[in-house]
Formats: C-alpha cells, structure tokens, sequence
C-alpha cells in the first residue's frame, strides 16, 4: 500500500509550506511496521535508541573535527551516520541521525550541543517576550533533514527509516532551563505560574514539531517516533493540563500520512496511557515497568491496546552475556501481552557500550518467537 502524505498543512497556518510529497516504499512486511500495526511479524523486531552514535568506532571516526549540530545538517554525512548501525547490527529500523534540537537550530535559535551535556540554549526563553521571539520553523530549513532523508530511503532497501523530533515539553525544558536539568524548576514554575504563556510557548513548538516530521514524512520516512525524554519528571494530573494538548496536536497533525507513530519517555510508568491517548500506535517504555504491566496500564484506552517498545535497562549492556541473554528473553516474553512488541532499550545506547554486544543482542532477538 503505497501512499503518500498531503503536503496541506494539518493544524494551523504555522506549517503551511508545501512540502514535495513522493510516493513512500510499500514495506507493510517489515517487521518493525507489522509489530506496530499489531499483526503477527516474521521475526520480532529490534532496533536501539541511540544506536547511531557513540558507541561506534565508526561513528566516532566520521565525527572527528565536524560539531553535532554540522552533522545533523550534513545530508551526505548524516546519512552515512543514519547507516552504519543498520550494516553493522542488521538492526530491524534506521533512525534518522539528528538531533531534538534541529529543528531549533534551523529556525534560528541559539543552540549548541555540547560533548557529554546536551543542549544549550545562550538565551533562555523565560518570559513574554521570548515566546514571542521564538521564531516559527519553515520547511525549507530544513532541507539539508530532507534531502538526507531521500537519500536514506533509496539506500535502505528493505528496513524502514524511523523519523523523529522533540515532544513539546522536553524542548520546552531544555529551552527554559537553557540547558539539561535535573529538577526542571525554572520549567515547572513557568508551567503553573504562567499557564498561558506556558502553553503558547507549547504551541509553538508543536508547531515546530509537526513541520519538522511532515518535512522527513514528505521525504519518505516510514514511521516517527516522537521523544518527550523528560515527561517523566511531571505529575500525571500535570501532564494532562500542560502537555497531553501539545502532543497531541504533534500527532494529529502528522495523522493523515498513515504511518506508525512511536512516543517515548523516560519514567513515565504513570504516564503510560495519557501517553497512548496522545494519538501512539507504539509506546515506550522504559525499565522501571515491564512491557506485560504496562500492556496492562494501556488495555482499557479506548483506541484498543496499543504495541509497546522497549525495557531492556542500557545499563545492563555493561553486564555478563549470561546476565543480559536471561533480561533479553523475558523482555521478549512479557512482550507477547501486548498487541505488537518492537524490541529496544529503555533509553539510549550509552557511549561505553560494546557495540558488539548489540550485535549479539540482534542476533538473539531474531531467533525468539515474535
Ligand atoms: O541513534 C539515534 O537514536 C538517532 C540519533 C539521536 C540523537 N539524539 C543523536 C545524538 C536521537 C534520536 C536524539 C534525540 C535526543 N537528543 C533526545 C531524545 C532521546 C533521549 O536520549 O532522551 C534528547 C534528550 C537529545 C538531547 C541531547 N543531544 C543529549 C542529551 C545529548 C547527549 C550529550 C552527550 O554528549 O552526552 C545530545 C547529543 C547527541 N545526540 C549525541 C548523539 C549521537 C552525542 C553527540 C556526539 O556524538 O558528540
């Protein structure tokens, strides 16, 4: 089923570019976008949050002397990048090498990412006139994601390529705090203080949101998945009021391309079925909650119980193959409760990683029952 997405704005004005929409690749079969769809997939699917990075001395080597953010605007680069995990683990998904951030950097924003911090913002938004500053994202630039993109599908033969962006509250975070934070004060504090200039600050970058997938969906990608990292900092009663409205406009209004739409966070076991109301075919899960408990937390969602990804804790990567083969097959078991399983880590690849224990892990996954 070949089909391809509107270049029609879906929300508001915002993103009204017309975006050169081409045909997406027929690849109903792959495993990954059965497993999202909730049907039977001929192996279970694997891939790993951060697993074009770091953890690659290929990647590290193609990194020297170019910044992050150089890269991510770098078509032939970040598609080189977006490769390697995918010819070196035989990874059931691509994700797009990029950066939440991107999309920031392109509208003009401030932003740096700094080696072993993250993101950092020389002009924190903290008031009135900073949201109003904050500038709206036209698809063009972005171009250099686009054009990788492009590039990417015509490379990847059969594997689908897993497009992203930052949920509305985690850049919001990094926007207001100007950089990591622990407690997501500054954040919290605008949030009940400032309830309306927290949320036009959160339309706007859902705004950003949507123009930047429909860009790498008009490209070609074959799912998305939507990264709020920090919603687990956040109170259910709270997200449901300050966030639940944002990404679900980020996820309407990529609805009409008809692909799998992943949403993400980390400690979010309380979060899980706002998170699936927000419009997730797949949700993630990190490694507190196990995917049989959290297939339990989603089974009353009116939509039908959605497909679950994730679990396996990125620490536990460090640890013996005997260790990591038994966390593998439970996670593989409790994953039948749900109504599709993707495979993956609670959280991204971390730098210390042995990539050839993800290698292994691949390996060991394709010969379990999906
Ligand atoms: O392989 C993939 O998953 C695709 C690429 C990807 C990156 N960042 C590359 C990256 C993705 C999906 C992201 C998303 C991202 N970026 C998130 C959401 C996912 C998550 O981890 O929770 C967040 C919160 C960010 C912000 C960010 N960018 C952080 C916290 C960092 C790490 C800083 C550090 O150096 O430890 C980055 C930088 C970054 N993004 C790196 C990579 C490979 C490391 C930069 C480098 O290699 O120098």
């Amino acid at each position: 089923m070949a089909s391809s997405i509107d270049p029609a704005p879906a929300r508001s004005s915002a993103h009204s570019e017309q975006l050169g929409g081409q045909a997406r690749r027929d690849l109903a079969d792959a495993p990954l976008l059965a497993a999202a769809r909730g049907a039977t997939p001929s192996r279970l699917p694997v891939w790993f949050m951060r697993q074009a990075g770091r953890s690659l001395p290929e990647y590290r080597s193609l990194r020297q002397g170019v910044s992050m953010l150089n890269a991510c605007f770098d078509p032939a680069l970040l598609t080189e990048i977006t490769l390697q995990p995918v010819r070196r683990h035989g990874v059931d998904a691509a994700i797009l090498f990029s950066d939440i951030v991107v999309p920031l950097r392109a509208a003009g924003v401030e932003v740096e990412i700094a080696s072993g911090v993250g993101p950092v913002v020389s002009t924190p938004v903290r008031a009135a006139g900073d949201v109003e500053a904050l500038p709206e994202l036209h698809a063009e630039q972005v171009a250099p994601v686009a054009d990788g993109v492009r590039m990417l599908v015509s490379e990847l033969g059969e594997v689908p390529l897993i497009g992203f962006a930052g949920a509305p509250f985690t850049l919001a975070s990094y926007l207001i705090e100007g950089g990591p934070s622990k407690n997501h004060e500054r954040t919290k504090a605008l949030m009940h203080a400032e309830p309306e200039l927290w949320h036009r600050l959160m339309s706007k970058l859902a705004a950003m949101a949507v123009t930047f997938l429909r860009a790498q969906l008009a490209a070609g990608a074959d799912a998305v998945q939507l990264f709020d990292s920090w919603a687990g900092a956040l109170s259910e009663r709270d997200y449901r009021e300050f966030v639940l409205p944002h990404s679900t406009a980020v996820l309407d209004g990529i609805a009409d391309a008809g692909v799998p739409r992943i949403h993400f966070g980390v400690g979010t076991g309380e979060l899980l079925p706002a998170m699936r109301q927000a419009g997730a075919d797949v949700v993630g899960v990190d490694w507190r909650v196990p995917l049989d408990e959290a297939a339990r937390r989603m089974s009353r969602d009116a939509a039908g119980p959605p497909a679950v990804q994730g679990n396996l804790d990125p620490a536990l990567l460090l640890a013996s193959w005997e260790v990591l083969d038994r966390q593998v097959r439970r996670i593989a078991d409790e994953g039948r409760a749900a109504a599709g399983h993707v495979f993956n880590l609670g959280h991204g690849v971390l730098p210390e990683t042995d990539a050839d224990v993800l290698t292994r892990i691949v390996d060991l996954v394709h010969e379990l029952r999906p």
